[in-house]
């Protein structure tokens, strides 16, 4: 899938975000490679803590529906800052977790400029099963 379809997608999730603290709209599109996508936004919550963002919805959604880390192409999130977004520690975990590491990860903004890494890119040193 084009990088310029799955902005697209993250742009359509971010408008059902839930931010009304934070005013924070994010948007999160995971690439399958049998074309489909799966859509996240961030939901927060009056207490704090319990707020959820964007790229753990989307792939919280993916474990549900049965998929797995060999279903995704790539995972894009998009949110209106001035340079690409940087997802935070506790995403960064999951998609360390629920992601293989050479998957693409398109890091965007509302300017439509990207950034790509890969998901091993995201977490240096981690803590690994054979840990
Ligand atoms: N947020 C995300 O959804 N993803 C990120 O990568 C960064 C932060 C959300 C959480 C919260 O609703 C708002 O953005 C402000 O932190």
């Amino acid at each position: 899938m084009d990088v310029a379809r799955l902005i697209d997608e993250a742009i359509i999730a971010r408008t059902n975000s839930y931010a009304p603290y934070s005013k924070f709209k994010v948007g999160c599109a995971i690439a399958l490679k049998n074309g489909k996508v799966i859509r996240g936004t961030n939901i927060e919550n009056k207490s704090y803590g319990l707020t959820i963002c964007a790229e753990r919805v989307a792939l919280f959604k993916m474990v549900s529906e049965g998929l797995t880390k060999y279903d995704v192409e790539a995972i894009l999130i998009i949110g209106d800052t001035k340079e690409p977004i940087t997802p935070c520690g506790a995403c960064r975990e999951v998609m360390n977790e629920l992601l293989l590491p050479e998957t693409k990860v398109i890091l965007a903004n509302m300017e439509r400029d990207t950034l790509e890494i890969k998901v091993s890119d995201l977490l240096p040193l981690s803590f690994k099963m054979e840990n």
